[in-house]
C-alpha cells in the first residue's frame, strides 16, 4: 500500500513538472506564433463565399449571416470569383479576385499533436481567447467565433465537411472520403508571375484541361490563429478544371477552377447568384480557388 502511494506521487509530480513546462513554453511562444489578422473580410479574403452556400437554413446560419453581413457589403470586389461553364472558352475575359497574402503575416500550420492539445469548440471561445490573448471584444475574437460557428455547423444534405485543424486531419478526411488505400493528389491555383492588383480582368490563355475525378474535396482556410481549413465534399456532378490565365499587365495565373452543376439545393442568398445573376438549380456555378485553398482528388494511376 504504501509502496503504491509513494508511486502515486512520483508520478503526480513528474506529470505537474510536465504540465508545467509545456504551459511554460507555450506562454513564451504565444506572442511570436498566434497571428489572426485583425479584420475578418481581409483574412478570410473570399474563401467565406465558397463555404457559405452550404449553410443550411437554420439558427446556425443566422448566426454566422449576422457574422458575415457586418463584414461585407453587397459590392464587396472579392465576390468576383465566379463565372459560368460558358465562361471556360479561349480568348474569353473574366474579372477575377484573386486575394493577396502576405506569407509572413500568414497563421502557421500546426502539428497534429499540438492541433489536439487546444480545444477547438464554440463552447470553449473564452477559454481560447485566454489561450491566444485576444480580449473578448477583438476582431481576432469575432473573427475566431466566426470559424468556430461556422465549423459546428451542420453539413448541408448529400455533403460531408470536416474543420481540419492539421494536415493529417485533411489527410483522415480525405481518406474517409475517397477510401483508406486511394492515393491523394492536391491541386493548387499558382501565381506564376506578377499579382499587380487584387481585381484584374483575365484572359483564358488555354483550352481548360478538365480533371476527370469522381470525387473532389475543397479546403478552404478560415480565420483563426493557426491554419484551419474547411474541408468539404459534395454529392452530385462537379467539374474541375486547370484554367491559365493571363491578367491585363502580363500577370499569370495557374488556377484550379471548378463547375457545381448541380445548385438547387444552394442558399438562394449565396453571392455566387448575385454576381452571375442567376438562380438556384438554374445553370451551373463556377469558381476559381483562391492560392491558399487545396483541392483533393483521388489519383488514378
Ligand atoms: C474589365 O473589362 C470590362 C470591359 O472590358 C470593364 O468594364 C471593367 O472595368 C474591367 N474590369 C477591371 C477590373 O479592370
Amino acid at each position: 500500500m504504501g509502496v503504491h502511494v509513494s508511486w502515486r506521487i512520483i508520478i503526480l509530480c513528474a506529470l505537474l513538472v510536465l504540465l508545467f513546462a509545456e504551459d511554460s513554453s507555450a506562454r513564451e511562444i504565444t506572442p511570436r506564433r498566434w497571428k489572426v489578422a485583425p479584420d475578418l473580410q481581409q483574412l478570410s479574403k473570399n474563401n467565406h463565399l465558397l463555404v457559405k452556400h452550404n449553410i443550411d437554413d437554420d439558427h446556425d446560419q443566422k448566426h454566422v449571416r449576422a457574422h458575415l453581413s457586418s463584414h461585407m457589403d453587397h459590392t464587396d470586389p472579392s465576390d468576383k470569383i465566379f463565372f459560368t461553364i460558358e465562361d471556360l472558352k479561349v480568348g474569353k475575359k473574366i474579372p477575377i479576385y484573386f486575394s493577396h497574402r502576405d506569407p509572413s503575416n500568414s497563421p502557421h500550420l500546426i502539428s497534429r499533436e499540438e492541433a489536439d492539445s487546444i480545444p477547438f469548440s464554440l463552447a470553449k471561445l473564452p477559454y481560447l481567447l485566454d489561450f491566444f490573448s485576444f480580449s473578448r471584444e477583438s476582431p481576432q475574437a469575432k473573427a475566431m467565433e466566426y470559424t468556430l460557428t461556422l465549423c459546428e455547423v451542420e453539413p448541408m444534405e448529400g455533403e460531408t465537411k470536416v474543420c481540419a485543424t492539421s494536415l493529417e486531419s485533411m489527410l483522415d478526411f480525405a481518406r474517409a472520403t475517397f477510401g483508406l488505400n486511394t492515393r491523394v493528389k492536391a491541386l493548387t491555383t499558382n501565381h506564376v508571375r506578377n499579382q499587380a492588383s487584387p481585381l484584374q480582368n483575365y484572359t483564358l490563355l488555354e483550352e481548360p484541361k478538365e480533371i476527370l475525378a469522381p470525387k473532389m474535396i475543397g479546403c478552404h482556410t478560415l480565420p483563426y490563429p493557426y491554419v484551419v481549413y474547411f474541408c468539404h465534399s459534395q454529392e452530385g456532378e462537379n467539374r474541375l478544371f486547370e484554367i491559365s490565365l493571363g491578367g491585363e499587365n502580363g500577370d499569370r495565373v495557374q488556377a484550379t477552377g471548378v463547375c457545381h452543376m448541380d445548385t438547387s439545393k444552394w442558399d438562394p442568398d449565396s453571392p455566387s447568384f448575385r454576381v452571375l445573376k442567376i438562380k438556384p438549380g438554374t445553370g451551373p456555378v463556377c469558381h476559381v480557388f483562391p492560392a491558399d485553398n487545396i483541392v483533393w482528388v483521388p489519383l488514378i494511376s
